[in-house]
């Protein structure tokens, strides 16, 4: 009995959101540019509170949520440590991932661009221009890559400030790659349009709609081989073979 007013919290905060169930954040968590990263905490495979994330965090809630294998999960926690401001640092916030053209980048596909303001968080009218180039209910290789290029173009033609770096432009086309090879199926390369819907909205994982952690572990190998499809489904298509000969330009 001495213990009951103790416990009596404890458990029903467990209860009312144990381990892998959903529930949005709190205003005084934090949050970033990554709809995944932001899902995973809003699940608890990260921390709710979305600070402090080490290495074995990244690499078992990739691994556990997602099925990333724990060579690709200690790839990508990388990029988390060098956002941290701190030299050296160990442990990322979510909320580092914002760093203007460090990683984040101009021309992404749900945030605006930072010129026109706050760039870190769901935008749904830039959202809307991409899911214009969704034109099949399952994503594929052609679509993800026309929304891409659509998003970049439009940023270019209308942000002063656009620009991309090299790393941007690897970024940009890598969470392109993951949106098919990690939430989709990466041996298709394709991902139901409105598993992507939902979990860029909700920041949720999309279980209550079909949405499987995939059976077969994932790569980084995995996702470059979307990633150079994407690439090579941006390039305009070379010209066919031809005879000079009959040209008027020539
Ligand atoms: C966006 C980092 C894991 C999917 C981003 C951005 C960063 C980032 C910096 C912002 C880029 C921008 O749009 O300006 C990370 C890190 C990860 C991680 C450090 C792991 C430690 C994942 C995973 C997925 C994913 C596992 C799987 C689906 C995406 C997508 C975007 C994105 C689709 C694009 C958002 C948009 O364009 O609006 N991530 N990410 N990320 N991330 Fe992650
Ligand atoms: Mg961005």
């Amino acid at each position: 009995m001495k213990f009951t007013g103790f416990l009596f919290p404890a458990v029903v905060l467990g209860a009312a959101c144990p381990y892998g169930t959903f529930k949005p954040e709190d205003p005084t968590d934090t949050r970033g540019v990554c709809p995944m990263l932001n899902a995973l905490s809003n699940h608890g495979f990260l921390p709710r509170n979305g600070r402090n994330i080490n290495e074995n965090q990244t690499v078992n809630a990739l691994n556990e949520a997602l099925n990333l294998d724990h060579d690709f999960g200690r790839f990508l926690f990388t990029a988390g440590r060098l956002s941290n401001p701190k030299p050296n640092a160990t442990t990322f916030d979510l909320d580092h991932l914002d760093r203007h053209n460090l990683f984040e980048h101009d021309g992404s596909l749900s945030r605006q661009d930072a010129h026109f303001g706050q760039w870190s968080r769901f935008n749904q009218t830039v959202w809307n221009w991409t899911m214009q180039y969704y034109t099949g209910d399952v994503l594929d290789v052609q679509m993800v890559a026309n929304s891409r290029a659509q998003r970049h173009m439009r940023s270019n033609l209308t942000d002063p400030a656009y620009s991309l770096s090299e790393v941007g432009y690897q970024f940009s086309v890598a969470e392109n790659a993951a949106i098919l090879s990690i939430l989709g199926d990466k041996v298709t390369q394709t991902c139901p349009k409105k598993f992507a819907d939902f979990l860029f909205t909700r920041e949720e994982l999309p279980y209550s709609i079909g949405w499987k952690k995939p059976d077969v572990p994932i790569s980084l190998t995995d996702l470059l081989r979307t990633y150079h499809d994407i690439e090579q489904a941006t390039a305009f298509p070379p010209r066919p073979a031809h005879d000079n000969s009959t040209e008027i330009f020539n």
